[in-house]
């Protein structure tokens, strides 16, 4: 059966009540990526990086799954054949609306790595500087994030996921974060089908085969419902 391969990005997740990045007001209009988004920022001023992990942690943790991720949890469900969705997202709102093996390729907030011995551990909701590792005791716990520099994880895995997808949906992301942007060429390459699911087009949108326009929380369900009535 056809495999699914679908991306997703903060504008999924920003109807649930958690900011993107690059919209109007978005985080990296309130913060320099400099500074809290990469391992140099975090090695000038831990306390800085950690408390903007930590805000972040406390909103993903009051906020609820929307439409759009339960659609894809119901399509993970319901599609005869196999359906990955690959999040740049750092929340858990995938897996809270019932998804099953998500890859997050850009790490999660629920996670603590020690950047001294790579032991990974859950995050307490709040990270302290200089909080030990609980395997090797050093003062050199990070959250778990992947910051600008650094390798994303699961790269084999997706792009494995990739060379055998029918389809790919990019969906709530503005493709200028590579490798994340270059999917969409990765799957055409391996002949799927590519659409992209968005408020509105993005400058990539013109390497799509089509674009869906509107909120993910309606969009998403519709395209699921569509999807999962096409005779098989
Ligand atoms: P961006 O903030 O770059 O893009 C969010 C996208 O969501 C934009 O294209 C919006 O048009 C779209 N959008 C906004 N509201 C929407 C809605 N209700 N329905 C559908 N789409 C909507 O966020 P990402 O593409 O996820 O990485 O950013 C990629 C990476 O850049 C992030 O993972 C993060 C960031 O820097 C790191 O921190 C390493």
């Amino acid at each position: 059966m056809e495999k699914i391969v679908i991306l997703t990005g903060a504008g999924i997740s920003t109807e649930s009540g958690l900011s993107t990045f690059r919209d109007e007001g978005g985080l990296w209009a309130q913060h320099r990526i400099e500074d809290v988004a990469t391992p140099e920022g975090f090695a000038r001023n831990p306390a800085l990086v950690q408390g903007f992990y930590n805000a972040r942690r406390v909103q993903a943790a009051g906020v609820e799954p929307n439409a759009a991720h339960k659609a894809l949890a119901r399509l993970q469900k319901d599609w005869p054949g196999e359906v990955v969705i690959v999040t740049q997202n750092v929340d858990g709102l995938h897996e809270a609306g019932g998804a099953r093996n998500v890859i997050h390729m850009h790490g999660t907030l629920a996670g603590a790595l020690c950047s001294a011995c790579g032991h990974r551990w859950g995050a307490p909701p709040e990270m302290a500087v200089g909080e030990p590792c609980p395997s090797c005791n050093r003062p050199t716990a990070r959250p778990d994030v992947v910051w600008f520099g650094e390798m994303p994880y699961h790269m084999d895995e997706i792009y494995d996921h990739l060379a055998s997808a029918s389809l790919f949906a990019a969906i709530g992301t503005s493709g200028q974060v590579y490798p994340a942007a270059a999917f969409v060429h990765e799957a055409q390459a391996a002949g799927a089908q590519t659409v992209e699911i968005n408020l509105e087009p993005t400058l990539g949108a013109s390497g799509f085969d089509t674009y869906i326009l509107g909120k993910a929380s309606e969009t998403v369900p519709n395209w699921v419902e569509q999807l999962l009535a096409r005779p098989s």
